[in-house]
């Protein structure tokens, strides 16, 4: 099934463990349908790649589409609008390697993955890249660049600027229920509609219940050491001053 692109479609795009669900909830809750009767959310929000490759007819879906992506610029149809989410990368980072633990079957150390992570070699590559080659495009007019620290922050703000970027506007009523539903208190509760493997882990007998993990700023404190954090904000300056390679 070819892929036809609408200019009115909008791509969540992130580098993984970034916010990407959370902003699949807010604007499915915003600007989309903003029901909570889906079992999934990637059935009202798919997950761009993974359904193509899925082989998912997404022309059905009615306008305006809301689609996942971890994808660089350089693989997305050139149509649509782009609500990039950009996380601290030590936070990523230690989200991540969670991630890998609870769902990857990574066996490996903390400092084994902070190496494998420094050098890109994770899913999607390197976080430093996929950054700075996206915020290239950060000044485009169908961009919007958002930060996940400001949303943790103060989410009323950050909703305007979606509504805004998105050209709707929203009744007061709408915005009141995607706060409540958009917390992270609501979002845990009923965490299997946002992580596809808890039933699986629940049926296999494994911990289940890590997708949604803490949804903090800087926990990556308790982790990394002196020398690692270092090393990590030596690659941000490396990355910056080069420019994405
Ligand atoms: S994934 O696997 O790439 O789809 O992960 P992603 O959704 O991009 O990122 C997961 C992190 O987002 C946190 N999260 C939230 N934070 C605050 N509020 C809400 N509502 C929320 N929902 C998800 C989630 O807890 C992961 O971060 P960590 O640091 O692991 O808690």
């Amino acid at each position: 099934m070819t892929f036809v692109p609408r200019p009115d479609d909008i791509y969540i795009v992130s580098y993984p463990r970034s916010g990407t669900t959370w902003l699949q909830m807010i604007l499915y809750q915003l600007v989309g349908n903003g029901d909570f009767d889906f079992t999934h959310i990637s059935e009202v929000v798919p997950f761009f790649e993974r359904s193509l490759r899925a082989g998912h007819n997404l022309n059905c879906l009615n306008s305006p589409r809301l689609f996942k992506t971890h994808y660089p610029y350089a693989r997305l149809p050139k149509q649509g609008r782009y609500i990039y989410v950009q996380r601290d990368g030590r936070d990523v980072l230690l989200s991540y390697f969670c991630f890998y633990r609870s769902h990857l079957g990574y066996v490996g150390s903390f400092d084994q993955f902070f190496e494998r992570f420094l050098r890109g070699q994770v899913g999607y590559g390197s976080w430093f890249n996929h950054v700075a080659r996206w915020r290239q495009h950060a000044a485009h007019t169908n961009c919007l660049w958002l930060c996940y620290e400001d949303l943790v922050q103060d989410l009323r703000p950050c909703l305007s600027k979606i509504a805004d970027f998105c050209g709707q506007s929203i009744p007061a009523q709408r915005y009141a229920t995607t706060i409540e539903r958009c917390s992270f208190e609501f979002m845990k509760e009923h965490e299997d509609r946002f992580d596809h493997t808890t039933a699986v882990l629940r049926e296999l007998g494994l911990s289940y219940g890590k997708f949604i993990r803490k949804g903090q700023v800087g926990t990556w404190r308790d982790q990394l050491t002196a020398e690692q954090n270092a090393r990590f904000q030596n690659n941000v300056r490396f990355t910056s001053e080069l420019g994405a390679s």
